[in-house]
């Protein structure tokens, strides 16, 4: 797999890196170190990952690698956008110290023959559509807190379960980090803000409306339990499956957030509603945490 050439970055703004061994120097000092990894196309909501960052450290680290790992054969990783002077020039209006850029050699420089596999809760949903997306995703992560050594990590709460096998792996290999959430940034329409939403023309953005729509709908229901939630989003979902153009549903999903298990009926408790589908050539994912009361 061939990475494009990256664009330049600005000559202002943070320390720009690309290579281990820069990213150990200019770290040599730094304090209390947060990283926020991304893979660029930096927007809005990166943009609150790292005021979040900012607020745990003394030094915040952006990583900007768009991991071939973590890509189907038959996804988008060729047109992935790749605006590292843009990106560069957001860092440097959020007041990030040190953007790490490396090039997919200096990541993997020979094949990557050692992963970290998710284990069974990253063989669902996101786990089952994309095979392998989590194990390019904690190979990647694994690699980037060994190189930065941070002592906290920002990821976006949009990804939840990202975020949750995240958490785990972190737990269950004793890595001495801090995982921290960062709450889901959405548009003025409700539309989670996403670096592939970009793909979206005028009507498929209006159709894609339907997953928080869905969401929201699944999470006004919590009162009546697990099944009136996903019924309730699901009906949403349906309606938005005959809209001009179409909301391809892959999943919909109401689970525990630590394990990303479904909630049984009589559950009560916190829960994520988890959405993926497809709007034209692009999918997008969504969730909502939804409060399951007693009954
Ligand atoms: O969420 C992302 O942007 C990516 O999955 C991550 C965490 C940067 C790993 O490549």
């Amino acid at each position: 797999m061939t990475e494009p050439t990256p664009q330049t970055a600005p000559a202002d703004g943070p320390l720009l890196v690309h290579t281990a061994d820069d990213l150990r120097r200019v770290l040599a000092d730094a304090g209390r170190v947060a990283l926020v990894p991304t893979m660029g196309a930096l927007h809005e909501g990166h943009r609150s990952l790292m005021r979040l960052a900012r607020a745990h450290a003394d030094t915040v680290v952006v990583s900007v690698f768009v991991n071939p790992l973590q890509f189907g054969p038959h996804e988008d990783f060729g047109r992935y956008p790749r605006t590292l002077g843009t990106d560069a020039r957001v860092c440097a209006q959020e007041g990030v110290d040190v953007v790490f850029a490396p090039s997919v050699d200096t990541m993997y420089p020979s094949e990557q023959m050692v992963t970290v596999q998710a284990g069974p809760m990253g063989e669902r949903l996101e786990g089952a559509s994309r095979p392998g997306f989590f194990t390019g995703v904690l190979t990647v992560v694994s690699k980037l807190l060994h190189l930065v050594g941070p002592d906290v990590a920002v990821f976006g709460r949009k990804d939840a379960q990202q975020l949750a096998v995240v958490r785990r792996m972190v737990t269950d290999l004793n890595l001495p980090v801090e995982i921290v959430g960062a709450p889901t940034l959405r548009d003025p329409d409700g539309l989670a803000t996403s670096s592939r939403n970009v793909y979206l023309d005028e009507g498929e953005r209006a159709s894609a409306l339907a997953l928080s729509r869905a969401l929201n709908a699944g999470r006004a229901a919590a009162g009546h339990g697990p099944d009136a939630v996903r019924a309730a989003a699901r009906a949403v979902l349906a309606e938005a499956a005959e809209a001009a153009p179409p909301v391809e549903p892959d999943y919909l999903a109401l689970v525990d957030p630590a394990t990303f298990a479904d909630v049984p009926a009589g559950y009560a408790g916190e829960a994520v509603l988890a959405v993926a589908a497809r709007v034209g050539a692009t999918r997008l994912i969504d969730n909502v945490s939804v409060r399951l009361p007693h009954r």
